[in-house]
């Protein structure tokens, strides 16, 4: 048994998320934490909201509440949108923590002891229609390295270069778009990243297997231009948190908050402590410090490619300067971008579908399957409404649904609904045994290596061979003929159903649970040995024929959802 720490880059709070958003992070962070739970491990999953910056302000303003207020609702929101879609973390915290605003502040403070953080004076863009400066979104213009025209202040979203607001083509404010802004003197925060560019480097080079994605992004980053260069680490904002040196004042700093991206990921060490504070768990520290521990535990990160720079350098840099014994992360999956139908989801312009709007139209197994078995790992892609048809009817109506459809209700109506007792298994039941134990070592090989594609393929060959037996046995001929050989035919196929539910948790959690409650037992250990594991299920064991499992799309509903989700929101 070993420890995993897993972390989901966390959310913004600025409005519910779309598909795309939860394939990135979330939804694969989940399906691992549940398969390693299910192998048996000790695992901590943690996720927040990443609720400061001017993304949440600008929302707030947007919604007509104050900020906080805000936050709260939108929180709750997103808790209970994350628990419809059975992300199952340990906790749900929030950047805004009275944790994480001493956390950041006592990381200030050591990396400001250690010479890692330096004043400078700097011009900011200030508005003076606004009587303001703007910092990150709340300005936009033209992105110097790919010309996107609406390339925000902090990070041009077309090509993920970061940007320092003074850096863009003709900016203007996105509070009253006036473009009549002025370079103003102001004083803010540096963290010397460039001191520490050897360790980081070295860091980086000490990984091994990590996806070429998080590698050449983090090389790209160290390299081009002038290399790692030093960072903003404070802001001209109200909502965020207040510029301290560990618990004293910042002479200077009155009026300031940490850059949002300089609380986030600190954020996750929070999140660990929030959860010990709500009674859920004892000991933070053996989970984060080195020194207690943590150099057992082997954590994973999971987020988009636009998160990779700031957890392979920024956060890194944070971890690495504070001289402390900090964990860091072992294995770092990032994805690429999910498109919709022929273009890409937008949060501005509500294109695509939001978490919401999904669990309204499907229960979340439909969405889970879909996304994680094309899961945007090596390229882009996309989903399609065709597509999403096609793969649900086939994979979970066609063969997982059909198969325990078929097995239930033949046993039902010719023995009776408890497992049947005779016979005995034949070369047929030897060979799709071998095979199942072949499937689940690759199966098992690809959820340890997080490739999730992969894994969804073998999980579905899994299916589909007992469907293939199935087929070839046919009990409902040979029950005419050999009654018993039958019912150690329909004993072997019942206790797939067990094994399909356990292995399938990952991916589908409700439709398993379904499948061992009908099955009536709360067996859900893994089945390693699947010669052992298909007497799991013993003669005379009682079961109930489940519910259909999985309803097919129809050509109707396809149509009306397009039609639906092609403009705007609402
Ligand atoms: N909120 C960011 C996003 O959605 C992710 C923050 S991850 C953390 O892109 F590391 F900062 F926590
Ligand atoms: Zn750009």
């Amino acid at each position: 048994m070993a420890r995993h720490l897993i972390t989901s880059a966390i959310p913004y709070i600025n409005g519910i998320k779309h598909l795309g958003n939860l394939v990135g992070s979330q939804l694969p962070a989940d399906l691992y934490a549940r398969y390693l739970r299910g192998r048996g491990h000790e695992v901590l999953f943690l996720c927040a909201t990443d609720e400061h910056g001017t993304p949440a302000e600008l929302a707030a303003a947007k919604a007509g509440k104050p900020v906080d207020e805000y936050c709260a609702e939108m929180w709750q929101v997103q808790a209970d949108l994350a628990h419809g879609f059975g992300l199952s973390f340990d906790h749900y915290g929030r950047s805004s923590s009275p944790q994480n605003h001493k956390l950041t502040q006592h990381f200030a403070g050591v990396l400001a002891d250690n010479g890692l953080i330096e004043e400078r004076a700097e011009t900011q863009m200030y508005s003076h229609e606004d009587g303001r400066f703007l910092p990150d979104r709340y300005i936009e213009g033209t992105c110097p390295n790919c010309g996107f025209e609406s390339a925000r202040g902090d990070q041009c979203d077309n090509c993920t270069k970061q940007l320092d607001p003074v850096d863009l083509i003709n900016p203007h404010s996105t509070i009253s778009g006036s473009t009549d802004l002025e370079m103003r003197e102001t004083k803010h925060l540096y963290l010397l990243q460039s001191k520490l560019k050897d360790e980081i480097e070295a860091w980086i080079d000490q990984q091994e297997g990590w996806p070429v994605l998080t590698t050449s992004i983090a090389k790209k980053w160290l390299h081009d231009g002038d290399g790692l260069q030093d960072r903003g680490i404070t802001r001209d904002l109200s909502w965020g948190v207040p510029v301290k040196r560990g618990d004293e004042d910042w002479p200077g700093m009155e009026s300031k908050v940490f850059y949002v991206w300089f609380d986030a990921p600190i954020e996750y060490i929070a999140c660990a402590q929030e959860w010990v504070d709500a009674g859920k768990g004892d000991d933070w520290a053996r989970w984060w410090r080195t020194d207690e521990g943590a150099d057992d535990v082997r954590y994973t990160q999971f987020m988009g490619k636009d998160n990779v720079p700031f957890h392979t350098l920024s956060f890194p840099a944070t971890l690495i300067g504070s001289g402390e014994p900090w964990k860091r992360v072992d294995y770092l999956k990032s994805f690429n971008y999910l498109n919709y139908d022929g273009g890409q989801f937008s949060t501005s312009r509500g294109r695509g579908v939001f978490m919401d709007q999904a669990l309204e139209i499907l229960p979340a197994d439909y969405w889970r399957w879909w996304l994680l078995s094309r899961a945007p790992e090596t390229s882009d892609s996309e989903f399609t409404w065709q597509q999403f048809q096609t793969d649900v009817n086939k994979d979970l109506a066609d063969v997982l649904g059909n198969f325990v459809s078929r097995v239930t209700k033949f046993c039902r109506s010719k023995f009776s609904e408890a497992v049947p007792a005779g016979g005995t298994f034949g070369p047929a039941e030897e060979a799709l045994i071998e095979e199942l134990q072949t499937r689940l070592a690759a199966y098992e090989k690809a959820m340890d290596a997080i490739e999730v594609r992969k894994s969804a393929t073998e999980l579905r060959a899994m299916w589909a061979a007992g469907n293939e037996y199935l087929q070839a046995a046919a009990p409902w001929k040979v029950f005419k003929e050999d009654p018993e050989q039958a019912a150690a035919q329909i004993r072997l196929a019942l206790n797939l159903i067990r094994i399909y539910a356990v292995l399938s948790a990952p991916f589908i959690p409700n439709a398993s649970a379904k499948l061992l409650s009908a099955m009536n037992t709360l067996d859900t250990g893994w089945p390693s040995d699947i010669r052992d594991a298909v007497t799991a299920l013993p003669e005379g064991h009682v079961f109930t024929v489940p519910d259909n499992l999985f309803d097919k799309i129809t050509d109707e509903q396809r149509d009306t959802w397009a039609e639906r989700f092609a403009g705007t929101r609402d």
